[in-house]
């Protein structure tokens, strides 16, 4: 065997993701549209018409086709879905099926994400996951978009980093501090029950694998900050992994590194080479998310839901995904069931709150909306086309 080819399984899953909000455009009635409207906002810029890919899906799932990827994963936004409490909107239902079907079309796996952070405003108004009867009407909202999935999409995702949700000032959690009032234990409980009712609704679909995807960290802890760490009062990975066992699967995200220090959590050492969010440059980050996964969920199957990097650098980009690859690929070897790696993202897009971190394969004009294939995206697209890296 050549040491520098790792093979992967040829069922492998290649590809990238993208969520509703960062990437399609005007999402006038969901809560981060109020956010970054509102007259107090926190935020550098608006979101507006993002990527537009609303209207430019299409083109873009050529396009990750056309590299050689097999997946595409995309999120509904339920404040299309709902914009009103009690209204469904058809055509927002008939679009995302319409995906579904473009997927298919190109030859790519669809992954559907059900939640990705945002909510319509009225579910804001109600308090979010912070309101006791969101569990309720997450399972409605799933009940109006079992059409979209009905018929061929095998992967679903309920919720997207539901830590992140439970954490208090996670990102993409906290609009107008909705879910500021909870504690960290009633949030997990809150979109705990959201997940299992979900996805008991998902089972009623023959196919269907339903998940959720939590964010993982590689958390290094300083000498003599055990006790800080052991006493640290929010929700954790682990558990999230542990409440994912006898899923279908369980989606891991992973950037980078945190460490552990008197204080708790604390960033990069300045010495350290930093991405366009300022989180080090950590490629080991989805390996140690997918060891974490199957020693907290095993014997459930496990997917890197998102990895990748900020940087205007592509070449950067490449380097870094090929070591996380690389890593990934011993985590086959010593045997653990991991079905894919989707790379975050497969455009440049709203990084909730600002378009400058470009985590994309393709870039996307801010005015013309034109897309420009990195050499990232064919370097990937290549190693998915051959389920092999070379090192
Ligand atoms: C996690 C989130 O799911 C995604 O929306 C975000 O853009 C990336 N990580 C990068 O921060």
């Amino acid at each position: 065997m050549n040491a520098h080819r790792l093979s992967f399984p040829a069922d492998f899953l290649w590809g990238a993701a993208t969520a509703a909000h960062q990437i399609e455009g005007n999402n006038i009635n969901s809560d981060w549209w109020h956010r970054e409207h509102h007259p107090e906002t926190d935020l550098e810029e608006p979101s507006g018409d993002a990527c537009d890919s609303y209207h430019r899906y299409r083109e873009d799932i050529g396009l990750l086709a056309g590299l050689g990827l097999n997946t595409y994963r995309f999120s509904i936004e339920w404040a299309r879905i709902e914009p009103e409490q009690g209204f469904v909107s058809r055509a927002a239902v008939d679009h995302y099926r319409r995906m579904v079907d473009a997927c298919h079309d190109a030859g790519l796996t669809p992954m559907v994400t059900l939640h990705h952070f945002t909510v319509p405003r009225w579910v804001e108004a109600l308090g979010a996951w912070g309101s006791r009867s969101m569990p309720d009407l997450f399972a409605r909202y799933t009940e109006a978009v079992l059409p979209v999935v009905a018929d061929g999409v095998e992967w679903v995702c309920t919720i997207n980093e539901p830590n992140g949700i439970a954490y208090p000032g996670g990102t993409g959690v906290n609009p107008l501090k909705r879910a500021g009032v909870a504690s960290g234990a009633f949030l997990t409980e809150q979109l705990f029950k959201a997940h299992q009712a979900s996805r008991s609704i998902l089972s009623s679909v023959p196919g269907v694998k339903s998940g959720w995807a939590v964010a993982t960290q590689a958390y290094h802890v300083e000498p003599g900050c055990e006790s800080v760490w052991r006493d640290y009062g929010y929700p954790r990975d682990e558990h999230f992994l542990e409440l994912a066992k006898g899923d279908d699967f369980v989606g891991v995200q992973a950037y980078t590194r945190t460490f552990i220090g008197p204080e708790g959590p604390r960033g990069p050492a300045p010495d350290v080479e930093k991405t366009l969010t300022g989180w080090e440059y950590f490629p080991e980050a989805a390996a140690f998310g997918v060891r974490s996964a199957w020693r907290y969920a095993q014997p459930t199957p496990v997917l890197v839901t998102e990895n990748g990097i900020a940087t205007a650098d592509d070449r950067r980009r490449i380097d870094y995904t090929a070591d996380s690859l690389a890593a990934l690929h011993e985590c086959l070897t010593d045997g653990i069931d991991l079905r894919g790696y989707l790379h975050w993202s497969a455009l440049d897009n709203y990084e909730w709150g600002s378009f400058r971190p470009t985590f994309g394969l393709i870039a996307v004009d801010r005015t013309s909306f034109r897309r420009t294939v990195k050499p990232s995206a064919r370097w990937l697209g290549e190693v998915a086309r051959n389920g092999r890296l070379d090192v």
